[in-house]
């Protein structure tokens, strides 16, 4: 039995059952799960919730599921204590949560598990989702593993190993004339006419709700408390106000002291239209036209870009653009410090540590999480200039010869 009780609008309050619906009828607003915290309360504990299996799935009574959940194997992935990196960067207390070890190589695994055993438990044997990529591939994958038939559909700009990483799980993909901001408003008008589970469409309320398992498992991972600071990327802004909910939920259940996070909001230049208002001191985000290669996160019109802006600013935290240089120095970086090869949008993450750092918005002494979202190998095209392997005969003479010039 979940304690998931209805869907509430954020902004007017209004209920719905649970259903598949992502925005309030009245006021358009974003819907989200809302649950019976104290019967939630009674039954969790630290102890229950470190006795379930080794994945996102131990957190099971904190998501809004009844069915047998369509598990591929996500989450509990690496907590790593990043003092090389943390040694450049001027940060005794630097970790890394490497999302990239999830089945399809992104976070989007835990937002998918959640949403496709929704949709199973909805009836539904069609899924659907609008995608940047990293999503198309885990849509694809769970689909696979539930029986289930699935519609991907992704912008023309997408890397090509973005579509192999998606088309291995045999889905019908949909390559969209036009940038994600196009793709999202064809499928807003694709799911009025077909019944089908829209993962970040009709099912996104419950897709949100498995973002939210990163956040309690950094949680966990430091030993239940949570972190000075967060660094996490924006696309949508969802995954960063899920960030914040799961550490808030820990602390209306008493599994954490308090949260006094500071949440730092990551953005590619290109595409930073939740840091542009921010740094306006404005409550109004203003759609762009994305222009990055960071394009897992190039979203112009962030649905939930006005929750996470808010989020950044009442937690005392902030909001930071970097541009596409910085974006792969922060990849480089991270590889060559800590031995994690991450996408764009982690590179994005460390540019923004960097910055942050070295402005002294975060202090030396703070506890810091850098959430590293998505694997590099699908992405390794803005990457090839660093490949120049030397070339020698198979002789030792050759290999002593050659090494001994460039030693
Ligand atoms: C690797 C990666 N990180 C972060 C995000 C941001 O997600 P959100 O739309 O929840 O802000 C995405 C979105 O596609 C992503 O692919
Ligand atoms: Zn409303």
């Amino acid at each position: 039995m979940s304690y998931a009780r209805t869907l509430r609008c954020r902004k007017c309050g209004q209920e719905y059952p649970l259903q598949p619906l992502n925005l309030c009828e009245s006021c358009l607003s974003p819907l989200e799960v809302s649950y019976d915290y104290k019967a939630m309360a009674k039954e969790l504990s630290r102890e229950k919730i470190a006795g379930g299996p080794t994945g996102m799935w131990r957190y099971r009574d904190m998501l809004p599921v009844e069915g047998e959940e369509v598990d591929i194997g996500t989450g509990f992935t690496p907590f790593v204590k990043a003092d090389n990196l943390g040694g450049e960067l001027g940060l005794d207390h630097l970790y890394i949560k490497n999302d990239c070890l999830n089945p399809t190589y992104s976070f989007k695994d835990r937002a998918v598990s959640v949403a496709v055993t929704k949709a199973l438990e909805f009836g539904f044997d069609t899924v659907a989702c609008a995608s940047t990529g990293n999503l198309a591939a885990s849509v694809a994958a769970h689909a696979a593993k539930a029986n289930m038939r699935a519609y991907v559909f992704v912008p023309s700009v997408v890397e090509p190993g973005n579509l192999v990483g998606t088309a291995v799980y045999n889905p019908v993909l949909v390559k969209v004339d036009g940038n994600y901001d196009a793709v999202n408003r064809l499928c807003a008008e694709v799911v009025r006419a077909h019944n089908w589970g829209f993962i970040n469409i009709n099912l996104r309320p419950y897709y949100a709700e498995g973002s939210k398992t990163i956040g309690l498992e950094v949680a966990e991972q430091l030993g239940w408390r949570a972190p000075d600071c967060v660094v996490a990327p924006a696309a949508s802004g969802l995954l960063f106000t899920r960030i914040w909910k799961g550490l808030d939920e820990l602390y209306m259940l008493g599994l954490i002291e308090s949260v006094n996070t500071h949440m730092y909001i990551a953005q590619a230049a290109g595409s930073s239209p939740i840091v542009n208002a921010f740094n306006a001191g404005s409550v109004h985000i203003h759609p762009v036209v994305p222009d990055t290669i960071a394009k897992s996160i190039a979203i112009g019109n962030p649905a939930n870009g006005y929750h996470a802006l808010m989020i950044a600013r009442q937690s005392g935290g902030g909001a930071c653009a970097v541009d596409d240089s910085e974006a792969i120095a922060g990849v480089q970086l991270l590889a060559q410090t800590e031995g994690i090869f991450t996408e764009p949008a982690g590179g994005v993450v460390i540019g923004t540590v960097k910055r942050l750092a070295a402005s002294g918005a975060i202090k030396r002494d703070e506890l810091v999480v850098a959430f590293i979202t998505g694997a590099g190998p699908r992405t390794q095209d803005i990457l090839a200039d660093v490949v120049q392997p030397v070339t020698v005969q198979p002789t030792l003479e050759s290999v002593e010869r050659v090494l001994g010039v460039i030693a």
